[in-house]
C-alpha cells in the first residue's frame, strides 16, 4: 500500500534536517545506512548524472530528508516531474512539507509496481537509489533490481555509495556498472554509480 500526494506550497527551501536523520539512524541504522544526510557536493553530482526525456519523470527511492531531491530541483527538474519514495511516514511527511509540488509517495521501493500509480509505469527517465543496498543480501538486491525494472524497464538506476569499489555484485545481478562521479566532499567520501541491464543502450 502506498500514498502519493503533492507537497503543498510554499515551504522553507532548506531541507538538511540532521536532527530527523540522526533520530531515524538511532532507531534503524540499517535502513538509514549513514549517520548524516548527503553533502551538497554529492547531491550535485547525483543531479548531474540524471537523464530524462521531456515527458519523463525522475524517481528518487529512499529520499530521506530531501537533500538529493532539492538538488534535483535546483538542477532544473520540474517539481511535478519528480517522484520521491520514502518508507518512513515521518520522513514522507517531512518531504511533503519541504518539497512543494513534488510527488511524495510513502511506500516501499521494493514494491514500486504497487507504490506508483499505473500511469507512471514506463515513464521514468532515471531512478536514483538512496537506500543502502550494499548492506543487503543478494536476494534483496535482486528484488530491488526487479522492482525498478518493473516500472522503468531497461533504465537501471543510479546508486550513491561510500564504497571504494562497486557496492553491488553487478555481474551476479546481470547488470552493467559504471562509476560516474566521485567526491571527497562528503562524509564519508562518496561515488555515484550507474547500473543498467546490458540491453538498455
Ligand atoms: C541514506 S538515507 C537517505 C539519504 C538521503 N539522500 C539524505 O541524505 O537524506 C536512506 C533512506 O531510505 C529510506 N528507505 C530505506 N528502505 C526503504 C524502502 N524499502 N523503501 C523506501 N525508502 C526506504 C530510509 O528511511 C532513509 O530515509
Amino acid at each position: 500500500m502506498s500514498d502519493m500526494t503533492m507537497g503543498a506550497a510554499p515551504a522553507a527551501p532548506k531541507v538538511a534536517n540532521r536532527g530527523l536523520f540522526f533520530r531515524r539512524w538511532l532507531r534503524n541504522p540499517l535502513q538509514m545506512g549513514s549517520i548524516v544526510p548527503s553533502s551538497p557536493a554529492l547531491c550535485r553530482r547525483i543531479a548531474a548524472a540524471v537523464e530524462r526525456g521531456a515527458d519523463e519523470y525522475v524517481l528518487e527511492l529512499g529520499a530521506g530528508t530531501g537533500v538529493v531531491s532539492q538538488a534535483l530541483l535546483a538542477a532544473g527538474i520540474p517539481p511535478e516531474r519528480l517522484i520521491v519514495v520514502e518508507i518512513v511516514p515521518e520522513m514522507a511527511e517531512h518531504l511533503r512539507e519541504r518539497l512543494p509540488g513534488v510527488n511524495v509517495v510513502c511506500g516501499d521501493a521494493f514494491d514500486l509496481k504497487g507504490a506508483l500509480p499505473a500511469h507512471l509505469h514506463g515513464r521514468i527517465g532515471t531512478a536514483i537509489c538512496g537506500i543502502p543496498l550494499v548492506l543487503l543480501p543478494l536476494e534483496r538486491q535482486e528484488a530491488f533490481r526487479d522492482a525498478v525494472e518493473a516500472v522503468a524497464p531497461g533504465k537501471g538506476f543510479l546508486l550513491y555509495t561510500y564504497c571504494a569499489t562497486s557496492p553491488l555484485p553487478y555481474r551476479k545481478l546481470g547488470l552493467e556498472a559504471k562509476r560516474l562521479a566521485f567526491t571527497p566532499a562528503n562524509f564519508p567520501p562518496a561515488s555515484v554509480w550507474r547500473y543498467r541491464p546490458p540491453a538498455a543502450r
